[in-house]
């Protein structure tokens, strides 16, 4: 969407709520600012950037690892929180307080608020409402903007280049909003060529097939594991996202469609990949792959959320 506020390499008091917001510069100056808080945590175990600041951790939709990493990056940082998890059964929202106040309840307490839901452009709604910056931790199907940008981060990490990349995502990728927000962030590098693959009811929608394309990625459908090519980078594994569908039987036949094994790995991989997940799996990924140094769900992504978080967090409270 058009109102969306570019960051520009000006990330000072802007909200962060779509990949659609940045470009490659603002990227590398995120990157290089989380070498610097990893560099710094090396020898400190706060790095006091959000010193005197309080942040909310609003989340309508479950999570664990989102929230612990945005809590453990904001009080790294010197900072601390409000966490409210569950508002729709706990807050004022029971009594029918409207969105809308909720969001301009918190922002009189905070600097900033983090925000999770289940509706798509929901993160955008709050934005349009408070004054302090709103960072998108997940709305709906939509995006999922720290995700993909620490994905992004832990991709580079390997492979020190975002560009003539191959990579396979896999899993749901209709309702996977860490997929499109990932999607989009690869699209602004050049010569990239990803591999979905889904059942045919988990498609990357047509719209989003068509505009990827046309800002410069090759997709390349496929349905089945065997049509896999052996050179992928990176395999981008997701959980089909049980929480979207009506009809849990529906869910139940599909979602163990594709599930990473020894035998997948040995047959369709290849030595120099890494194997990526956002979290949680629930059995597409067998533990048996988990010791293999190509996994890097368990250790170096989850360990770049935090940091990437802590890079983004103190930008956008122009601390750096
Ligand atoms: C993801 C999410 O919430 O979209 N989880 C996360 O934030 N690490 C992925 C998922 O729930 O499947």
């Amino acid at each position: 969407m058009s109102n969306y506020q570019k960051i520009n390499q000006q990330y000072k008091g802007k909200d962060i709520i779509s990949l659609q917001q940045f470009d490659t510069s603002s990227i590398s100056q995120l990157f290089e600012t989380t070498k610097h808080i990893i560099t710094q945590l090396n020898t400190n175990t706060i790095v006091p950037y959000l010193q005197n600041k309080l942040a909310t951790l609003l989340f309508f939709e479950p999570s664990s690892r989102t929230i612990s990493s945005f809590s453990a990056s904001i009080k790294r940082l010197g900072g601390v929180t409000i966490e409210y998890q569950n508002p729709l059964e706990t807050s004022s929202a029971v009594k029918g307080e409207t969105f809308e106040d909720s969001i301009k309840v918190f922002e009189t307490y905070s600097d900033i608020i983090i925000i999770r839901h289940f509706e798509n452009g929901s993160a955008l709604r709050a934005s349009n409402v408070a004054d302090i910056p709103v960072v998108n931790a997940g709305d709906g199907y939509g995006e999922h903007p720290t995700q993909a940008l620490l994905d992004m981060y832990t991709i580079h990490q390997r492979f020190n280049t975002l560009e003539n990349l191959t990579g396979l995502i896999a899993g749901d990728l209709l309702y996977g909003r860490t997929v499109h927000s990932l999607l989009r962030g690869l699209s602004f590098y050049k010569g990239n060529t990803i591999y979905l693959l889904s059942p045919k009811r988990l498609m990357l929608p047509e719209k989003d097939v068509k505009e990827y394309t046309k800002l410069g990625l090759k997709l390349i459908q496929i349905h089945d594991e065997e049509d896999i090519p052996k050179n992928c980078q990176f395999w981008y594994w997701t959980r089909v996202q049980k929480e979207r569908f009506a009809i849990q039987e529906e869910y139940e036949k599909i979602k163990h469609s594709f599930i990473i094994t020894p035998n997948l790995l040995k047959n369709q991989g290849n030595k120099n990949m890494i194997i990526l997940h956002p979290l949680p799996r629930v059995g597409e990924i067998d533990p048996r792959i988990d010791s293999d140094p190509r996994a890097w769900y368990l250790s170096k992504q989850m360990k770049n959320g935090m940091y990437i978080r802590m890079a983004l967090l103190s930008l956008i409270t122009g601390a750096l």
